[in-house]
């Protein structure tokens, strides 16, 4: 089979022998293979490929269409992935934006009572959160809780030692600059964690009098507009290492990462930042000083208003994002004060962790389904 090198075929047998009929899967192991394959191919009657390998006389029955949908590229393709394996969560699966790609007004998302009952319009949202690393769902009841049920329907909560979910709101005692009414710039959740909550969500209960703006990056596209513009900051920043912590009484909590993670053929494939929990650099001095300069040119970039979508996150909204890939930022607030207790400026959000793989796969059930 032109393309097709034996060594491959072999592993790919689906005969019984190979793939146990009941689960699918491999039951060959690579020891079995003799090291010294050949494949004769022929055409079979009914259409299908069939291989006869020599040493061992072992016969295989391929179908031409599964063969045509996993056929190899060129010898010449890069191997990048994309050519032929794109991987849905670099930045070749997905569909990068800056804030003038989205029309805020009609935000990708859909209402709650919709997407509970309709496959249709679950699987548009879940798409959303893999191809543009969000989705807005709207009407979610306004009731405490709520959050982790939206989890719950493409995925498992990720709990933490924050608990199941997190309460966003203005406390007398703020472990964290997330409890004041302060702005936040752009930043991805828990980078100290390993691995990563690769989702987060979050459900407005109550928004602020005046101010409480949510802002997300793309931070896949500019990490790609990092590479353009300034491929020695991006080549730093991907090879960087850098400690991120989170300790309290209970907790200790670290995770040694790049600010920028690729696969290893180059693709961007995530990004982490948190001012609030970098951890000292601890490298040579010449290092330590050009990492802070790629640093530097990286948060300058991302606080490019080209970068940033903002909008306001109302009672009901619930925010779903990719946490390797959105940054997420909000501005400052009025809390309530004593004169205007109930003016709306009690802003609350409740927030939970959840992953990517299992809105992946909900997503490719639906997409069954939907087909
Ligand atoms: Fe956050």
């Amino acid at each position: 089979m032109p393309g097709f090198p034996a060594v491959w075929l072999r592993h790919n047998c689906p005969c019984p022998d190979c793939r146990d009929p009941v689960t699918g899967q491999r039951l060959v192991a690579i020891s079995d293979i003799p090291i010294d394959v050949v494949a004769a191919v022929t055409d079979a009657d009914d259409g299908s490929i069939e291989v006869v390998f020599t040493p061992d006389g072992h016969r295989a029955v391929f179908g031409r269409g599964w063969l045509a949908a996993h056929a190899l590229p060129d010898d010449g393709s890069s191997l990048d992935g994309s050519a032929g394996n794109p991987d849905p969560r670099t930045e070749d699966g997905k569909r990068l934006w800056r804030a003038a790609d989205l029309d805020v007004a009609g935000l990708p998302g859909a209402g709650w009572p919709d997407y509970v009952v309709d496959d249709a319009v679950r699987e548009r949202c879940l798409d959303a959160v893999a191809r543009l690393g969000f989705a807005l769902l709207r009407g979610v009841p306004a009731e405490p809780g709520m959050v982790t049920r939206v989890a719950e329907t493409f995925g498992f909560v990720r709990e933490t030692n924050y608990g199941r979910l997190f309460d966003v709101r203005v406390v007398a005692d703020p472990a964290n600059l997330a409890f004041t009414s302060l702005q936040i710039p752009p930043h991805t959740d828990n980078p100290y964690r390993d691995p990563v909550p690769t989702l987060q969500l979050l459900h407005c209960l109550r928004d602020a009098a005046v101010g409480g703006e949510t802002g997300l990056v793309d931070g896949f596209a500019a990490a790609s507009a990092l590479r353009a513009e300034d491929p020695w900051s991006f080549r730093l920043l991907t090879t960087t290492a850098w400690p991120f912590a989170y300790a309290d009484k209970e907790t200790e909590l670290r995770s040694v990462q790049p600010l920028i993670s690729l696969t290893p053929a180059g693709r961007i494939a995530g990004v982490r930042l948190n001012n609030r929990s970098m951890e000292p650099l601890r490298c040579p001095p010449r290092e330590a000083e050009a990492a802070y300069a790629a640093y530097r040119r990286w948060d300058a970039l991302l606080a490019r208003p080209e970068f940033r979508l903002t909008f306001r996150l109302t009672p009901g909204d619930c925010l779903i994002f990719d946490n390797t890939r959105i940054l997420h930022a909000r501005t400052a607030f009025r809390a309530a004060g004593p004169s205007a207790p109930s003016a709306g400026g009690e802003r609350h959000l409740q927030g939970c962790y959840a992953d990517i793989d299992g809105l992946l796969s909900t997503l490719a059930v639906l997409r069954r389904a939907c087909r």
